[in-house]
């Protein structure tokens, strides 16, 4: 219980803190929002790594309050210091995720295995001819020997860290081999995690509606991450909404079975939830909420420093490390400014946000969210 004595706790409340390590990337998969054929960091000009010092500075920051971390990209492994800002977080007591494209986990598997991130989210897009379209060539068979490798010396070593988790993420050209790949391509039994998650998108509409809004009340002038969002729902219009269910359901089924935990967004396993989404009725969705409570627990500093309580999109920074601290940030009037217009509504892009369909603080505690 806190006495009357205790200082203030200046970043009170924050449960779930990201870094974005680096901006760059090692793969150009197809739907990103980032890297992808219509994603936005092809404009940024010279890219940004997240300065070591100021993420100690910010990471030492945060430990008081033990929050979950999780590293962010690009390619978060490509930081020059990746083994230090495991060893720092984790020494410091805290649980750490890592979403990682796996590319790099083969030649890292020691340093992995030794510095022991609670997590690693490797993602997979199906199975190899599936994966490799939507990922780059030869990507799957690099990833998953990767996969052997650190497991192999994970269970040498008798340890259960780093947990191992697979995230697929749900397109027009691999919806009807999701099952292929967990169930004949991967051995399920060896992994601790699977998440299956949808393309994230908004409608232009929507993306400019939100340029609007934060343009008048916030003063934000431009808006490419948001923008990297924006698809036309009439390339989803084909997708077979009840092959997705059915195979997710089985999926589902026999991770309950291996006791392997899962994850999916938008939760609702349902093939009319699914063609709601793919349709952008996001209001007629069985996931459908008016409130979103990140931005009273969670901040993201990006590679840049900027800070935004709004997972990738950084258009919205409520102010930069570099200047100030986290916690004057968090408890400043820019913060302050997001967090009553959030009490009212939510943005036209919240649907686009994975955030929006993991809202769950108990997910958070132990350990188990997804990037
Ligand atoms: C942006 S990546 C960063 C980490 C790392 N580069 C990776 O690929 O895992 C984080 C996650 O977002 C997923 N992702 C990329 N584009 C997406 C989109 N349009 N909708 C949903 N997830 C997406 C990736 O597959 C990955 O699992
Ligand atoms: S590896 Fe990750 S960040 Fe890079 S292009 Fe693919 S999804 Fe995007
Ligand atoms: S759902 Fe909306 S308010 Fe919540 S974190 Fe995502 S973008 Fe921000």
């Amino acid at each position: 219980m806190a006495l009357e004595t205790d200082p203030p706790r200046p970043l009170n409340g924050l449960r779930w803190m990201v870094f974005q390590l680096v901006e760059r990337c090692n793969l150009r998969c197809s739907m990103c929002y980032e890297w992808g054929s219509e994603g936005t960091y092809h404009g940024l000009g010279e890219l940004a790594t997240l300065d070591y010092d100021v993420f100690e500075r910010v990471a030492r920051e945060c430990l008081a309050e033990r929050p979950y971390f999780e590293f962010f990209g690009g390619e978060p492994l490509l930081h020059p210091r990746i083994e230090d800002a495991i060893r720092l977080i984790r020494e410091g007591g805290s649980t750490l995720a890592i979403p990682t494209n796996g590319v790099l986990i083969e030649e890292q598997a020691e340093m992995l295995v030794s510095a022991r991130p609670t997590g690693l989210w490797i993602s997979l897009d199906g199975p190899e001819d599936v994966n490799d379209a939507q990922r780059g060539r030869g990507v799957f068979r690099r990833v998953t020997r990767g996969l052997d490798r650190l497991i192999e010396l994970r269970n040498r070593q008798d340890q259960t860290l780093p947990r191992v988790g697979v995230t697929f993420v749900v397109t027009p050209s691999n919806h009807t081999r999701i099952e292929e790949m967990f169930l004949d391509q991967l051995d399920l039994s060896r992994l601790d995690d699977v998440s299956i998650e949808f393309q994230n998108f908004a409608t232009p509409e929507e993306v400019d509606a939100y340029a609007e809004v934060v343009r008048e009340r916030f003063g934000v002038e431009s808006t490419p991450c948001a923008r990297g969002y924006a698809q036309d729902p009439a390339q989803f219009a084909d997708m077979d909404v009840e092959a997705i269910a059915d195979q997710i359901t089985r999926i589902k089924e026999r991770c309950r079975s291996l006791g392997v935990r899962f994850f999916s967004n938008p939760r609702t396993v349902d093939a009319t939830n699914y063609r709601r989404y793919f349709d952008a009725r996001w209001a007629e969705m069985a996931d459908a909420r008016s409130r979103c409570a990140f931005p009273w627990i969670y901040a993201e500093v990006s590679a840049r420093g900027d800070v935004t309580t709004c997972h990738s999109f950084y258009d919205h920074a409520v102010g930069n490390v570099h200047e100030q601290s986290l916690g004057e940030i968090w408890r400043g009037p820019r913060m302050a400014a997001l967090r009553q217009h959030l009490r009212k509504e939510l943005f036209s892009i919240c649907t686009a946000c994975c955030r929006y369909y993991n809202n769950s603080i108990s997910s958070v505690e132990d350990g188990g969210s997804r990037s």
